[in-house]
Protein backbone atom coordinates (compact mmCIF):
# COMPACT_ATOMS: atom_id res chain seq x y z
CA UNK A 1 0.00 0.00 0.00
CA UNK A 2 0.86 3.42 -0.36
CA UNK A 3 1.21 6.39 2.11
CA UNK A 4 -2.21 6.26 3.32
CA UNK A 5 -5.73 5.30 1.98
CA UNK A 6 -7.28 8.55 0.35
CA UNK A 7 -10.44 9.08 -2.01
CA UNK A 8 -9.61 8.27 -5.50
CA UNK A 9 -11.41 8.41 -9.05
CA UNK A 10 -11.06 6.67 -11.70
CA UNK A 11 -13.70 5.98 -15.25
CA UNK A 12 -13.32 3.45 -18.23
CA UNK A 13 -15.29 3.25 -20.94
CA UNK A 14 -17.54 0.55 -22.30
CA UNK A 15 -16.83 -1.11 -25.66
CA UNK A 16 -18.19 -1.56 -29.07
CA UNK A 17 -17.17 -4.91 -30.63
CA UNK A 18 -17.72 -3.70 -34.70
CA UNK A 19 -16.02 -7.63 -36.00
CA UNK A 20 -15.49 -10.54 -34.67
CA UNK A 21 -17.13 -11.25 -31.20
CA UNK A 22 -17.47 -15.16 -30.65
CA UNK A 23 -14.91 -16.06 -33.37
CA UNK A 24 -11.97 -14.40 -31.60
CA UNK A 25 -12.57 -16.54 -28.11
CA UNK A 26 -11.25 -19.39 -31.13
CA UNK A 27 -8.01 -16.70 -31.49
CA UNK A 28 -9.70 -14.96 -34.98
CA UNK A 29 -9.39 -11.78 -35.38
CA UNK A 30 -11.44 -9.27 -33.97
CA UNK A 31 -11.90 -5.63 -33.78
CA UNK A 32 -13.52 -3.12 -31.22
CA UNK A 33 -13.80 0.91 -30.42
CA UNK A 34 -14.56 2.50 -26.61
CA UNK A 35 -17.37 4.36 -26.73
CA UNK A 36 -18.25 7.32 -25.05
CA UNK A 37 -20.33 5.89 -22.16
CA UNK A 38 -18.07 5.12 -19.10
CA UNK A 39 -18.22 3.65 -15.88
CA UNK A 40 -16.62 5.74 -12.70
CA UNK A 41 -15.92 4.14 -9.64
CA UNK A 42 -15.34 6.58 -6.65
CA UNK A 43 -13.25 4.69 -3.89
CA UNK A 44 -13.16 6.38 -0.29
CA UNK A 45 -12.00 5.13 3.31
CA UNK A 46 -13.92 3.44 4.86
CA UNK A 47 -14.62 1.17 8.25
CA UNK A 48 -15.43 -2.29 6.15
CA UNK A 49 -15.05 -3.02 2.29
CA UNK A 50 -18.49 -2.54 0.46
CA UNK A 51 -19.77 -1.90 -3.05
CA UNK A 52 -22.41 0.84 -3.40
CA UNK A 53 -23.57 0.33 0.43
CA UNK A 54 -23.29 -3.84 0.00
CA UNK A 55 -20.43 -5.80 1.68
CA UNK A 56 -18.27 -6.50 -0.95
CA UNK A 57 -18.92 -9.96 -1.52
CA UNK A 58 -16.40 -12.46 -3.69
CA UNK A 59 -19.61 -14.26 -5.19
CA UNK A 60 -21.48 -10.84 -6.02
CA UNK A 61 -18.08 -8.87 -6.71
CA UNK A 62 -15.71 -11.62 -8.77
CA UNK A 63 -14.02 -8.92 -10.34
CA UNK A 64 -13.56 -6.36 -7.76
CA UNK A 65 -12.76 -9.20 -5.45
CA UNK A 66 -9.98 -10.63 -7.78
CA UNK A 67 -8.58 -7.20 -8.17
CA UNK A 68 -8.26 -6.58 -4.52
CA UNK A 69 -6.13 -9.11 -3.72
CA UNK A 70 -4.16 -8.58 -6.75
CA UNK A 71 -3.19 -4.99 -6.58
CA UNK A 72 -3.84 -4.55 -2.22
CA UNK A 73 -3.49 -7.84 -1.08
CA UNK A 74 -5.60 -8.69 2.54
CA UNK A 75 -4.33 -6.22 4.76
CA UNK A 76 -5.61 -2.94 2.89
CA UNK A 77 -7.45 -0.53 4.56
CA UNK A 78 -10.70 -0.71 3.95
CA UNK A 79 -12.59 1.40 1.24
CA UNK A 80 -16.05 2.10 0.45
CA UNK A 81 -16.48 1.32 -3.61
CA UNK A 82 -19.61 4.00 -5.38
CA UNK A 83 -19.78 3.17 -9.30
CA UNK A 84 -21.84 4.88 -11.53
CA UNK A 85 -22.34 5.74 -15.28
CA UNK A 86 -24.24 5.05 -18.15
CA UNK A 87 -23.10 1.94 -19.85
CA UNK A 88 -26.20 -0.35 -19.36
CA UNK A 89 -25.49 -3.54 -17.51
CA UNK A 90 -25.05 -6.99 -19.07
CA UNK A 91 -26.01 -5.20 -22.66
CA UNK A 92 -22.98 -6.47 -24.48
CA UNK A 93 -21.25 -3.06 -24.09
CA UNK A 94 -18.63 -4.25 -21.95
CA UNK A 95 -19.88 -3.02 -18.22
CA UNK A 96 -18.11 -5.49 -16.69
CA UNK A 97 -14.44 -4.87 -18.51
CA UNK A 98 -14.86 -1.45 -17.71
CA UNK A 99 -15.62 -1.92 -14.09
CA UNK A 100 -12.31 -4.05 -14.03
CA UNK A 101 -10.50 -1.61 -15.62
CA UNK A 102 -11.49 1.67 -13.46
CA UNK A 103 -11.43 -0.31 -10.03
CA UNK A 104 -7.91 -1.67 -11.06
CA UNK A 105 -6.97 1.36 -12.08
CA UNK A 106 -8.14 2.85 -8.97
CA UNK A 107 -6.70 0.46 -7.05
CA UNK A 108 -3.00 0.66 -8.61
CA UNK A 109 -3.18 4.09 -7.60
CA UNK A 110 -3.53 3.32 -3.76
CA UNK A 111 -0.92 0.91 -3.58
CA UNK A 112 1.51 3.21 -5.41
CA UNK A 113 0.72 6.39 -5.71
CA UNK A 114 3.33 8.02 -7.60
CA UNK A 115 3.62 5.66 -10.24
CA UNK A 116 2.18 5.88 -13.69
CA UNK A 117 -0.30 3.39 -14.55
CA UNK A 118 1.22 0.18 -15.85
CA UNK A 119 -1.91 -0.29 -18.83
CA UNK A 120 -0.08 -3.97 -19.64
CA UNK A 121 -0.66 -5.08 -16.29
CA UNK A 122 -3.69 -3.89 -15.79
CA UNK A 123 -5.00 -5.14 -18.70
CA UNK A 124 -3.70 -8.85 -18.03
CA UNK A 125 -4.99 -8.98 -14.51
CA UNK A 126 -8.22 -7.75 -15.65
CA UNK A 127 -8.53 -10.25 -18.78
CA UNK A 128 -7.81 -13.18 -16.00
CA UNK A 129 -10.64 -11.62 -14.03
CA UNK A 130 -13.40 -11.72 -17.01
CA UNK A 131 -11.98 -15.20 -17.95
CA UNK A 132 -13.00 -16.56 -14.38
CA UNK A 133 -16.16 -15.23 -14.44
CA UNK A 134 -16.99 -16.49 -17.90
CA UNK A 135 -16.05 -19.97 -17.20
CA UNK A 136 -12.47 -20.15 -18.52
CA UNK A 137 -13.38 -18.93 -21.74
CA UNK A 138 -12.60 -15.12 -22.74
CA UNK A 139 -10.54 -13.00 -25.23
CA UNK A 140 -8.68 -9.84 -24.23
CA UNK A 141 -11.03 -7.93 -26.46
CA UNK A 142 -13.39 -6.09 -23.82
CA UNK A 143 -10.61 -5.70 -20.97
CA UNK A 144 -7.91 -4.28 -23.82
CA UNK A 145 -10.42 -2.08 -25.70
CA UNK A 146 -11.60 -0.34 -22.05
CA UNK A 147 -7.92 -0.24 -20.64
CA UNK A 148 -6.28 1.26 -24.18
CA UNK A 149 -9.33 3.35 -25.81
CA UNK A 150 -8.96 4.05 -29.28
CA UNK A 151 -9.54 1.01 -31.79
CA UNK A 152 -8.14 -2.39 -30.67
CA UNK A 153 -7.23 -5.17 -32.88
CA UNK A 154 -6.68 -8.76 -32.06
CA UNK A 155 -5.83 -11.25 -34.44
CA UNK A 156 -3.74 -14.95 -34.09
CA UNK A 157 -0.91 -12.60 -36.08
CA UNK A 158 1.14 -9.24 -36.24
CA UNK A 159 -1.10 -6.91 -38.19
CA UNK A 160 0.74 -4.35 -40.19
CA UNK A 161 -2.26 -1.80 -40.28
CA UNK A 162 -2.39 -1.35 -36.31
CA UNK A 163 0.51 -1.03 -33.70
CA UNK A 164 1.17 -4.30 -31.91
CA UNK A 165 0.79 -3.86 -28.12
CA UNK A 166 1.26 -7.22 -25.92
CA UNK A 167 0.91 -10.64 -26.75
CA UNK A 168 -2.26 -12.62 -24.38
CA UNK A 169 -2.76 -16.23 -23.60
CA UNK A 170 -5.30 -17.96 -21.80
CA UNK A 171 -5.73 -21.73 -20.94
CA UNK A 172 -9.70 -22.21 -22.03
CA UNK A 173 -11.66 -25.90 -21.65
CA UNK A 174 -11.04 -26.14 -25.37
CA UNK A 175 -7.36 -25.66 -25.71
CA UNK A 176 -4.80 -22.93 -25.82
CA UNK A 177 -5.02 -20.22 -27.13
CA UNK A 178 -2.94 -17.26 -28.37
CA UNK A 179 -4.17 -13.21 -29.21
CA UNK A 180 -1.62 -10.67 -30.52
CA UNK A 181 -3.22 -7.07 -29.16
CA UNK A 182 -3.09 -4.26 -31.21
CA UNK A 183 -4.06 -0.54 -30.89
CA UNK A 184 -4.97 2.17 -33.93
CA UNK A 185 -7.13 5.57 -33.70
CA UNK A 186 -10.59 5.64 -35.66
CA UNK A 187 -10.08 7.35 -39.35
CA UNK A 188 -11.60 11.12 -39.17
CA UNK A 189 -14.99 11.04 -40.62
CA UNK A 190 -18.64 11.89 -40.25
CA UNK A 191 -19.81 8.50 -38.92
CA UNK A 192 -21.44 7.27 -35.66
CA UNK A 193 -22.33 4.31 -34.16
CA UNK A 194 -25.90 3.71 -32.58
CA UNK A 195 -25.99 1.46 -29.99
CA UNK A 196 -29.91 -0.48 -29.87
CA UNK A 197 -30.35 -1.93 -26.38
CA UNK A 198 -33.11 -5.27 -26.35
CA UNK A 199 -33.54 -4.73 -22.67
CA UNK A 200 -33.09 -8.67 -22.71
CA UNK A 201 -30.25 -9.93 -20.90
CA UNK A 202 -28.32 -12.89 -21.89
CA UNK A 203 -25.33 -13.90 -20.06
CA UNK A 204 -22.03 -13.65 -21.86
CA UNK A 205 -20.86 -16.73 -20.34
CA UNK A 206 -23.99 -18.45 -21.23
CA UNK A 207 -23.51 -17.32 -24.65
CA UNK A 208 -20.07 -18.24 -24.99
CA UNK A 209 -20.34 -21.72 -24.40
CA UNK A 210 -23.36 -22.12 -26.26
CA UNK A 211 -20.73 -21.44 -29.06
CA UNK A 212 -18.39 -23.74 -27.69
CA UNK A 213 -21.29 -26.43 -27.57
CA UNK A 214 -22.14 -26.32 -30.89
CA UNK A 215 -18.76 -26.20 -32.83
CA UNK A 216 -17.71 -29.08 -30.32
CA UNK A 217 -21.28 -31.19 -31.64
CA UNK A 218 -21.18 -30.01 -34.87
CA UNK A 219 -16.93 -29.20 -36.13
CA UNK A 220 -18.02 -28.51 -39.34
CA UNK A 221 -19.42 -25.08 -37.80
CA UNK A 222 -15.65 -24.25 -37.24
CA UNK A 223 -16.36 -22.96 -41.11
CA UNK A 224 -18.54 -20.02 -40.02
CA UNK A 225 -15.96 -19.12 -37.11
CA UNK A 226 -13.27 -18.85 -39.98
CA UNK A 227 -15.24 -17.10 -42.15
CA UNK A 228 -16.00 -14.45 -39.60
CA UNK A 229 -12.68 -14.18 -39.02
CA UNK A 230 -12.28 -13.33 -42.70
CA UNK A 231 -15.16 -11.19 -42.65
CA UNK A 232 -13.34 -9.17 -39.58
CA UNK A 233 -9.86 -8.97 -41.47
CA UNK A 234 -11.88 -7.28 -44.45
CA UNK A 235 -13.41 -4.96 -42.32
CA UNK A 236 -10.35 -4.26 -40.24
CA UNK A 237 -8.87 -3.78 -43.72
CA UNK A 238 -11.77 -1.41 -45.20
CA UNK A 239 -11.66 0.63 -41.74
CA UNK A 240 -7.56 1.29 -41.66
CA UNK A 241 -8.63 3.04 -45.62
CA UNK A 242 -11.49 5.19 -43.91
CA UNK A 243 -13.75 3.40 -46.06
CA UNK A 244 -16.98 3.50 -43.45
CA UNK A 245 -19.26 1.92 -46.46
CA UNK A 246 -17.24 -1.32 -46.91
CA UNK A 247 -16.77 -1.07 -42.99
CA UNK A 248 -20.63 -1.20 -42.73
CA UNK A 249 -20.75 -3.94 -45.87
CA UNK A 250 -18.42 -5.96 -43.80
CA UNK A 251 -19.93 -5.26 -40.23
CA UNK A 252 -23.75 -6.41 -42.54
CA UNK A 253 -21.99 -9.67 -43.56
CA UNK A 254 -20.63 -10.25 -39.78
CA UNK A 255 -24.26 -10.26 -38.50
CA UNK A 256 -25.51 -13.40 -41.11
CA UNK A 257 -22.50 -15.46 -40.30
CA UNK A 258 -22.93 -14.72 -36.12
CA UNK A 259 -27.06 -14.78 -36.47
CA UNK A 260 -26.46 -18.62 -38.57
CA UNK A 261 -24.18 -19.61 -35.35
CA UNK A 262 -27.82 -18.84 -33.27
CA UNK A 263 -26.51 -15.74 -31.18
CA UNK A 264 -29.23 -13.80 -32.18
CA UNK A 265 -32.94 -13.00 -31.03
CA UNK A 266 -36.03 -11.75 -32.39
CA UNK A 267 -35.49 -8.70 -30.13
CA UNK A 268 -31.98 -8.38 -31.96
CA UNK A 269 -33.49 -8.82 -35.56
CA UNK A 270 -36.54 -7.03 -35.12
CA UNK A 271 -33.75 -3.95 -34.09
CA UNK A 272 -31.63 -4.50 -36.82
CA UNK A 273 -34.13 -4.30 -39.51
CA UNK A 274 -35.53 -0.81 -38.14
CA UNK A 275 -32.04 0.26 -38.64
CA UNK A 276 -31.19 -0.67 -42.18
CA UNK A 277 -32.98 1.80 -44.32
CA UNK A 278 -30.56 4.29 -42.32
CA UNK A 279 -27.38 2.55 -41.91
CA UNK A 280 -24.35 1.88 -43.55
CA UNK A 281 -23.80 -1.30 -41.56
CA UNK A 282 -25.62 -3.41 -39.05
CA UNK A 283 -24.87 -5.94 -36.80
CA UNK A 284 -25.25 -7.51 -32.99
CA UNK A 285 -22.79 -6.83 -30.80
CA UNK A 286 -21.04 -8.07 -27.93
CA UNK A 287 -22.40 -11.75 -27.13
CA UNK A 288 -25.91 -11.86 -28.55
CA UNK A 289 -29.01 -13.50 -27.45
CA UNK A 290 -30.29 -9.77 -26.61
CA UNK A 291 -27.56 -7.08 -25.47
CA UNK A 292 -27.33 -4.96 -28.02
CA UNK A 293 -26.98 -4.31 -31.34
CA UNK A 294 -25.03 -1.19 -32.91
CA UNK A 295 -25.57 0.30 -36.27
CA UNK A 296 -23.00 2.14 -38.24
CA UNK A 297 -24.66 5.66 -39.22
CA UNK A 298 -23.96 9.27 -41.10
CA UNK A 299 -27.70 10.05 -39.90
CA UNK A 300 -27.32 9.46 -35.97
CA UNK A 301 -30.55 10.68 -35.10
CA UNK A 302 -32.55 9.05 -37.98
CA UNK A 303 -31.03 5.70 -37.04
CA UNK A 304 -31.72 6.11 -33.49
CA UNK A 305 -35.65 6.71 -33.88
CA UNK A 306 -35.99 3.79 -36.13
CA UNK A 307 -34.43 1.80 -33.67
CA UNK A 308 -36.52 3.09 -30.97
CA UNK A 309 -39.61 3.32 -32.68
CA UNK A 310 -39.05 -0.75 -32.88
CA UNK A 311 -38.71 -0.56 -28.87
CA UNK A 312 -34.88 -0.57 -28.33
CA UNK A 313 -33.39 1.89 -26.24
CA UNK A 314 -30.37 4.03 -27.94
CA UNK A 315 -26.70 5.48 -27.29
CA UNK A 316 -24.71 6.87 -29.75
CA UNK A 317 -21.52 7.31 -29.85
CA UNK A 318 -18.52 8.52 -31.90
CA UNK A 319 -15.65 5.38 -32.91
CA UNK A 320 -12.68 5.58 -30.86
CA UNK A 321 -12.56 7.07 -27.27
CA UNK A 322 -9.64 7.36 -24.47
CA UNK A 323 -9.31 4.43 -22.59
CA UNK A 324 -9.34 4.22 -18.34
CA UNK A 325 -7.59 7.22 -16.77
CA UNK A 326 -8.30 8.59 -13.06
CA UNK A 327 -10.01 11.34 -12.80
CA UNK A 328 -9.34 15.02 -10.72
CA UNK A 329 -10.41 14.01 -7.32
CA UNK A 330 -8.41 15.97 -3.86
CA UNK A 331 -6.37 12.98 -3.29
CA UNK A 332 -5.31 11.93 -7.30
CA UNK A 333 -2.19 12.53 -8.26
CA UNK A 334 -1.47 11.55 -11.68
C1 LIG B 1 -18.23 -10.38 -25.49
O1 LIG B 1 -18.27 -8.96 -25.42
C2 LIG B 1 -17.42 -10.82 -26.65
C3 LIG B 1 -17.31 -12.34 -26.84
O2 LIG B 1 -16.53 -12.54 -28.01
C4 LIG B 1 -16.66 -13.00 -25.64
C5 LIG B 1 -15.17 -12.68 -25.49
O3 LIG B 1 -14.54 -12.17 -26.43
O4 LIG B 1 -14.63 -13.02 -24.42
C6 LIG B 1 -18.66 -12.98 -27.06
Amino acid sequence: MGDGASTVVASAPGKCILFGEHAVVFGQPAVAVAIEQRLTVTMRPANSWSVDGSALNPQKHPHIAMLKERYLGDDAPPMALHLQGDIPRASGLGSSAALSAAVGAAMAHLAHPSQALDRNQLSEIAHQAEANAQMGRASPMDTSTSVEGGIVVLSDRHETVANHAYTRTLTTPEGERRWEVHRMEAPEDEVYLVLGNTGVHAPTSQQVALVAETVSKHPERMNDILAIGTVARRGLEALTQGDYDAVGRAMSENHLLLRGLGVSSPELESLIQAALPTSLGVKLTGAGGGGCMVALTRTPKETSEAIELAGGRTLISRLGNEGVRLEPSPNNRS
